[in-house]
């Protein structure tokens, strides 16, 4: 018989429909949570969702597709497949004390918070703070799960994987993601920072001894007008994949895919695992460092020459050119030479491209979109094959982390603050979603072809300089060094996000 959270989990039902707004007492609302609905309701979401992102679909029409495919919205954590649409979140790495302790807790305390999919669609059922949770092979394994997930790397851990990641080494590295001391990670995510410093207190308290606190990322969507951009400008969470059984209305241009590109045990997952794996994720985690005051310097710099570009337009373009899209979202596949705002805020329209083009070779032409532009890299399109490969896809999830750049920063061209991304993306396994991102394609200079160069945005050869091709619209042989990597891999975890019913059934007692 198939488990689901209906059935091994009533008092979680209870509130997959509750509504709640913020009261400002996260402790007393838990309470509340595990005896019933509690009033008011909350009234404004607790989610970002910028005109050029699709929309997620709505609670009904989600529910139709997975009914389709028998998908479980309630059993799937929800962070899994709602993409960049966090307004504030907190990243919180914990190490595991008193395993069966923490059993107990998880049961208790953890599981009646945890934000189910279906939650999140809805603003009337969404809770006051987004709580998931997410384990490393260190945390299941203090846990006594000791079947594999049929995933190397994530047994692996990212540390032992550093080598493989362009870094250069560990210097860079928080020293908390230097080795597997990391147990799991809490995501609490909400629209208000107190919302967030409430759950955790809460939660904290709840937990008492069971767990030690190792390391936390606070991370937030930037201010209008940047809401949704991250911290070189770009508008980002754009081109996410449609899945099939959640995904109501897929845009012109978005990947489609099975559900088991990104959760296990789900058609198109064809790698073995334990029964209870079904329906989770695993999650990698990455805190990558932005250098935006030299990247601007960069491209203030280097200045793409061309006839009837002003110098600052010409700036522009390299950053579009090393982007593949403007700053307004708009690919420049699309509007090779100027930004187009209004494409860039239609998502029917800014999605809607493969690299082809009629009377072009689509081996050969630059002059749209570089090779080694970061959305070309990530997701080659019709360059792989046509129809696109169901390869290679991931479910981003990450968010801004740090504060906005300074008048002095910008003045000097140099950072004093750290900022970035918190990188988060979602696959059903780390070798054929982030790691063949980032290894195979971004870090290789001679992915799609040779000489092109890494990806100037997130390729990384261990701190060697990089050789980029094809930046130049008017001279695609002509190269740009660069011996700056604007993006600094701060490192990170690999984590599994279970289902709702497999840390009923499995995880806790
Ligand atoms: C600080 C680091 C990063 C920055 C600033 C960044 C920025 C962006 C921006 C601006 C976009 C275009 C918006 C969109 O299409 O949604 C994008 C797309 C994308 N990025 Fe990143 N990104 C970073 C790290 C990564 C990493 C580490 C990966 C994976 C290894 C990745 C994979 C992707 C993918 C798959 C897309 C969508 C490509 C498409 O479907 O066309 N990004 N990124």
């Amino acid at each position: 018989m198939k488990i689901t959270i209906h059935n091994v989990l009533p008092a979680v039902v209870l509130f997959t429909g509750v509504a709640s707004t913020f009261s400002g007492h996260d402790s007393a609302f838990a309470l509340q949570h595990k005896r019933g609905p509690v009033k008011p309701r909350r009234v404004q979401s607790l989610l970002i969702n910028p005109d050029a992102q699709p929309d997620l679909p709505t609670a009904k029409a989600a529910n139709k597709a997975a009914a389709a495919t028998g998908l479980n919205l309630d059993d799937i954590q929800g962070d899994i497949l709602v993409g960049m649409k966090k307004n504030k979140q907190l990243f919180y790495f914990f190490s595991i004390a008193d395993p069966t302790d923490f059993k107990g807790k998880l049961a208790a305390d953890i599981l009646p918070l945890i934000t189910t999919t279906n939650q999140l669609l809805s603003v009337s059922t969404q809770p006051i703070t987004l709580v998931n949770i997410a384990f490393s092979q260190t945390g299941l394994t203090a846990l006594n799960v000791t079947e594999s997930l049929g995933d190397s790397f994530f047994a692996g851990g990212q540390f032992q994987d550093l080598p493989n990641l362009g870094d250069p080494g560990s210097t860079n590295w928080v020293p908390e993601f230097t080795g597997t001391g990391i147990h799991g990670v809490l995501l609490f995510a909400s629209d208000t920072d107190d919302n967030i410093n409430n759950s955790v207190a809460s939660l904290e308290s709840a937990l008492g001894d069971s767990i030690n606190k190792v390391y936390s990322l606070a991370a937030a969507a930037r201010p209008a007008p940047n809401v949704g951009h991250e911290h070189f400008g770009f508008l980002d969470g754009i081109s996410n994949p449609a899945i099939n059984g959640f995904t109501a209305n897929p845009m012109p241009g978005q990947s489609n895919l099975s559900a088991g590109t990104i959760l296990l045990g789900e058609t198109g997952d064809s790698a073995t695992r334990p029964a209870w794996a079904k329906d989770g994720s695993f999650l990698v985690f990455r805190q990558l460092k932005q250098l935006v005051p030299e990247f601007d310097k960069f491209l203030t710099d280097n200045p793409i020459v061309q006839h009837g570009l002003t110098r600052q337009q010409g700036s522009d373009l390299l950053g579009a050119r090393m982007v593949g899209r403007w700053k307004s979202g708009a690919p420049v596949d699309l509007a090779p030479l100027f930004d187009d705002p209004v494409l860039g805020a239609d998502p029917t329209r800014n999605n809607d491209f493969t690299f082809q083009h009629p009377n072009a070779v689509l081996s050969k032409n630059q002059t749209r979109c570089p090779f080694s532009a970061h959305i070309r890299k990530t997701r080659p399109r019709a360059d792989l094959s046509t129809p696109e490969v169901t390869f290679g896809h991931i479910m981003r999830a990450g968010i801004p982390y740090g504060p906005e750049v300074s008048a002095h920063e910008a003045a000097s061209n140099t950072t004093s603050t750290e900022r970035g991304l918190a990188f988060v993306s979602y696959q059903s396994s780390i070798s054929g979603g982030f790691r063949l991102l980032q290894q195979t394609w971004a870090d290789s200079a001679s992915f799609i072809h040779s000489g092109v160069g890494v990806d100037p945005i997130i390729g990384a050869l261990a701190g060697a300089p990089r050789v980029i091709s094809g930046l130049d619209p008017t001279n695609a042989a002509k190269t740009v060094r660069l011996t700056t990597d604007f993006v600094v891999s701060r490192g990170g975890e690999y984590f599994f996000s279970p289902s709702l019913s497999a840390i009923a059934s499995k995880l806790s007692v």
